[in-house]
């Protein structure tokens, strides 16, 4: 499948630039003018603007103060400068808390915020949605239709939770919406258990350590209810400005799969384009590989949401300054991490921020112009010289298709219901950890892979992994026992449909509602291992690890590929795969090292003959992507290594930066990326 769609339709092309914060520097009118000439030199195309600009916007209730903005979007596009214009919801001013203290957030305890920082409004007060809805109309009234602007950037980083009374309120009706009765709910939630049936409505009261923190149905529904609820304000935000012109798509910018406190799948569908903020932690010790596929692998989620190309938002030219230790970008990192990302589906490298602050909290956050002001230093002429090679690349890349027929299953609703589970580890179930041992062979060998949730069509996949997927959603069984028996091949792992939507363990021996007939065996026990314990099987002559959880399972119909080597359990399956239909179904009873995995999907990517990004030998510290141009095939080159590396290639390849003919070998030095089309 191939999903080809342009991000910015009005302006489209590959966007460089970022967050600018002018606000900062009304005082200082000749460093306004010198950043755009700045700006120029360093090939930057777009801004991001007016994310923390409220209190500039609207200093005084209803007075509003909007000739600085349009002074600078004029000049900023006499330049050749595109906007991504922001609605301000992310902070407030203070007027606008001193008179409706609504508006602050209540923590799980009952306590109000006083008012400070950011990203910390009650999502439901009636007041802050009034006093968004007028801010963001008067933005879009004044400025969606000047030519300037692309893109809306709706607020910034929506997340937390809020558990003041409005909160409480309205969690109640939706639960009343969502159950009907207290019965259906005390059901579903297991209330009964400790007699803490709810016997009334009021009595509901959010998830706290003050309260009620054992009823984990009501846990699952606040979280589901603090996505609802942040969809629904962001709704009112989208609502305001796409009143008064639709044709101005909006984004707002996600963190990726590190964030699980919103669903981003759900919250992503309500958005035009997805965009998200990657700040990976390079130049750790031995390990920029590693966190590139880390960061990959969140790259691709964020392409899945909406099955197609994203934004990268944000990024940093070179340092954070928010981590324990912030590191500077190695020259050639920051040109690596981006190609990266474009390799990945994006379809900019968007950074925070273009004029470093001079004060407060994000003073030594590195930036596009620092605080010496000119072009003299070395990251400005970095970003200037990736600038160059994206305008350059722009025609080919921009919007160009991601296409795959893996998908992983990483679903938010499955995490929040580990984590919570008080189950066999509660020491911890390392969802991500298996996520990305079971990306790392797609990874490493350049095959495209969708990281989706269970709300999405597995139809178009030929390979579906699902790793560790406690909790079966409404549906997914069905989804996946069709998607087996029509030709799929689909993998699962240990603590796999254990629960049902609402935490309820599913009853009986094989059923159904497990996927039993689909996998062809059913689990009894679930043994957990200490830190550092292990078991071991054997595979195709091959021995592997195991450890953390190891199901002692009944076949029932499965064939045994191996089984456990040690404790009480041993010589009982320990991987099993089930015919379906036309497809099979692989289970791993247990949590193995990255290997079994790779090695597993190595057998299966050969039967399906899955396409890979380029016929060669790729070595270590180098990675392999690719997005499909127009009647082209793009293929991205990375290595993370200091020292070059070589990639032996058969057939021809073009380099799309130099035009030279590549054959035999491709050389890349160390911290580099290349880009070359198939001939
Ligand atoms: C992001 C945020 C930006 C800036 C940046 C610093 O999370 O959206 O406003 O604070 O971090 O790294």
């Amino acid at each position: 499948m191939s999903y080809h769609k342009a991000a910015t339709p009005k302006f489209p092309h590959i966007l460089h630039g970022g967050d600018y914060n002018p606000e900062q520097w009304l005082n200082y009118p000749d460093v306004l003018s010198e950043d755009i000439r700045l700006m120029k030199l360093a090939n930057i195309n777009c801004v991001s603007l007016g994310i923390f600009a409220w209190a500039h916007l609207e200093p005084e209730k209803d007075k509003f103060s909007f000739e600085w903005l349009d002074k600078i979007i004029d000049r900023l596009y006499e330049n050749g400068i595109h906007v991504i214009l922001a609605t301000p919801s992310g902070s407030r001013p203070h007027w606008l808390a001193d008179e409706y203290p609504e508006v602050l957030r209540v923590n799980e305890g009952g306590q109000r915020a006083l008012y400070g920082n950011r990203h910390n409004h009650c999502y439901t007060s009636p007041a802050y949605r009034e006093r968004v809805r007028i801010i963001n109309t008067k933005l879009a009234e004044r400025y969606a239709s000047h030519p300037a602007v692309i893109l809306w950037h709706i607020s910034n980083e929506y997340g937390g939770d809020c558990h003041c009374e409005l909160c409480q309120q309205v969690f109640r009706d939706w639960l009343k919406s969502k159950y009907g009765s207290l019965d259906v709910l005390n059901h579903a939630w297991w209330s009964n258990f400790w007699s803490h049936t709810y016997t009334s409505w009021e009595q509901i009261h959010s998830p706290t350590g003050l309260g009620e923190s054992a009823i984990h149905g009501l846990d699952l529904d606040w979280k589901r209810f603090v996505t609802h609820q942040t969809i629904d304000f962001m709704k009112t935000e989208i609502s305001a400005v796409r009143s008064v012109e639709p044709s101005v798509p909006v984004t707002a910018n996600l963190m990726g799969i590190y964030n699980y406190f919103l669903d981003y799948y759900a919250l992503g569908k309500e958005l035009d384009v997805v965009s998200w903020d990657s700040y990976p932690e390079w130049h750790l010790p031995n390990r920029n590989f590693e966190v590139a596929r880390n960061e990959s692998l969140s790259h691709d989620m964020m392409r899945s949401v909406k099955q197609r190309s994203f934004l990268l938002m944000e990024c940093t030219p070179s340092t954070t300054n928010w981590r324990s230790i912030s590191k500077l970008k190695k020259p050639g990192m920051h040109e690596l991490a981006v190609m990266n990302a474009i390799a990945h589906g994006a379809d900019s490298a968007l950074y925070f921020q273009l004029r470093q602050s001079r004060g407060s909290a994000e003073k030594f956050h590195s930036a596009v112009i620092s605080h010496t002001g000119t072009e003299n230093t070395r990251v400005f002429r970095e970003v200037a010289e990736l600038g160059k090679k994206l305008s350059a690349l722009s025609e080919k890349i921009y919007g160009s298709s991601t296409d795959s027929d893996v998908a992983i299953i990483f679903d938010t609703e499955n995490k929040w219901a580990m984590d919570k589970c008080q189950g066999p580890r509660n020491a911890g179930l390392d969802y991500f950890g298996i996520i990305q041992s079971c990306y790392d062979y797609f990874w490493r060998n350049g095959i495209n892979t969708d990281i989706v949730d269970s709300t999405y069509d597995l139809s178009k996949y030929r390979l579906v992994i699902a790793p560790m997927l406690y909790m079966f959603r409404a549906g997914i069984q069905e989804k996946l026992r069709r998607f087996v028996a029509d030709g799929g091949i689909l993998v699962t792992t240990a603590f796999s449909g254990v629960v049902n939507d609402t935490d309820l363990c599913f009853l009986g021996e094989a059923t159904e509602e497990k996927l039993s007939d689909v996998t062809g065996m059913w689990v009894e026990e679930t043994d957990s291992l200490y830190d550092g314990e292990n078991n071991s099987m054997v595979w195709n002559g091959k021995s592997y690890w195991l450890r953390e959880l190891c199901e002692l399972v009944h076949p029932t119909g499965c064939e045994v590929l191996a089984e456990y080597d040690s404790d009480f359990y041993k010589g009982t399956p320990a991987m099993t795969v089930n015919r379906f239909g036309k497809g099979r179904a692989y289970h791993i009873c247990s949590i193995a090292d990255t290997g079994l995995y790779s090695d597993l999907f190595a057998e299966i990517s050969a039967e399906l003959g899955l396409e890979k990004a380029i016929d060669a030998d790729i070595p270590d510290n180098v990675s392999a992507s690719y997005r499909n141009g127009d009647g082209e095939k793009l293929v991205f080159l990375q290595n993370y290594a200091d020292s070059s590396a070589e990639i032996k290639i058969r057939g021809e390849y073009t380099d799309m930066l130099t035009g030279e003919t590549l054959r035999d070998v491709i050389t890349l030095p160390g911290l580099s990326a290349k880009i070359v089309s198939e001939v």
